[in-house]
């Protein structure tokens, strides 16, 4: 991962703060309202590949915690928890908590009575153990092996527990205006999520997810549509939206690159890519990539 990885992340929060369902959102608050009830001790929070924080943040700055929460935040990439360590308290001192730092994370408190205590840790989640109330796992799943990952997070969280796994892709990417070629980019980006890259994953996780969770036992509490809708308004993009879909392309065009020229011709390749630039240039292109988010009891 190279330093963008921070930048890509920071662009991206405003993106999901629209494309997050907010149905699964509320019982997600819901059940950790529920388990906070439910027990005297504070409410614990497993988050795997959390990257730079940014859902620890929103559930902050959203009301959705319980007065008393432990937040384990963990990254594979060290440099992304360095960056969470570096930015969280700023969030967090946005959405009116007083924030301390510690060794490995940080105290937050906010009115008298909420006390929200993160730690941000550079682990592989593959091979943490935890006793969760909640796990959470947000555009992770389709970044990793998913059966893998659908044996190994449960047994993070206790019996009754809940895993959420919002912004799971699921197998659509659309662009405006539209080109010709629009078609073929998308199948083979796709493609290449499933087949050619180095990582795991894939390009229909969410829809996998709603039948391979029940198949591993867990029942889905709530799913739904969280799709990313990037597009321009009459002073450009919002927030630094413009960056995340330069991001973006570049990941589109370094996918596509790994393809034979019989599977695609390299100077197709090249005008799709410079046009859709030209277009994010003059503030014309839009957007779309479809994911699920699914909460489940595990
Ligand atoms: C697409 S990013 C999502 C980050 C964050 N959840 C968000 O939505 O902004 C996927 C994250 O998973 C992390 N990751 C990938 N494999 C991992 C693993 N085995 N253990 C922990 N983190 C991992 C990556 O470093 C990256 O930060």
């Amino acid at each position: 991962m190279t330093d963008s990885v921070q930048a890509y992340l920071e662009s991206k929060r405003t993106v999901d703060d629209r494309a997050l369902n907010r149905r699964v959102w509320s019982r997600l608050a819901d059940e950790l309202a529920a388990c906070a009830r439910g027990q005297d001790q504070p409410v614990r929070i497993v988050e795997v590949g959390a990257g730079i924080g940014a859902m620890v943040a929103r559930l902050a700055a959203w009301d959705a915690l319980p007065p008393c929460v432990s937040y384990r935040a963990v990254d594979v990439d060290a440099g992304s928890i360095a960056f969470a360590k570096a930015n969280l308290p700023t969030w967090l001192e946005s959405a009116g908590y007083a924030v301390e730092r510690t060794a490995d994370g940080l105290v937050a408190r906010r009115d008298d009575r909420c006390l929200l205590e993160v730690t941000l840790e550079t682990a592989d989640a593959f091979s943490i153990a935890d006793e969760a109330d909640a796990v959470i796992a947000a555009a992770f799943l389709d970044v990793v092996d998913l059966e893998r990952a659908l044996t190994t997070l449960p047994e993070l969280a206790r019996d009754g527990g809940v895993l959420y796994a919002p912004i799971t892709f699921d197998g659509g990417t659309a662009f405006s205006p539209v080109d010709p070629l629009d078609e073929t980019i998308e199948r083979l980006y796709h493609r290449h999520m499933d087949e050619l890259r180095d990582q795991p994953g894939s390009s229909r996780a969410g829809r996998r997810l709603m039948t391979r969770l029940p198949a591993h036992g867990h029942d889905v509490l709530a799913a739904g549509g969280a799709d990313w809708l990037v597009s321009p308004h009459d002073s450009g993009y919002p927030a630094d939206e413009a960056a995340f879909l330069r991001h973006l392309l570049e990941t589109i065009d370094g996918a596509l690159t790994d393809y034979s020229s019989e599977a695609l011709e390299p100077a197709a390749r090249e005008r799709w890519v410079e046009r859709r630039r030209r277009e994010l240039e003059r503030g014309e292109f839009v957007l779309v990539a479809h994911h699920l988010d699914v909460l489940a009891r595990v």
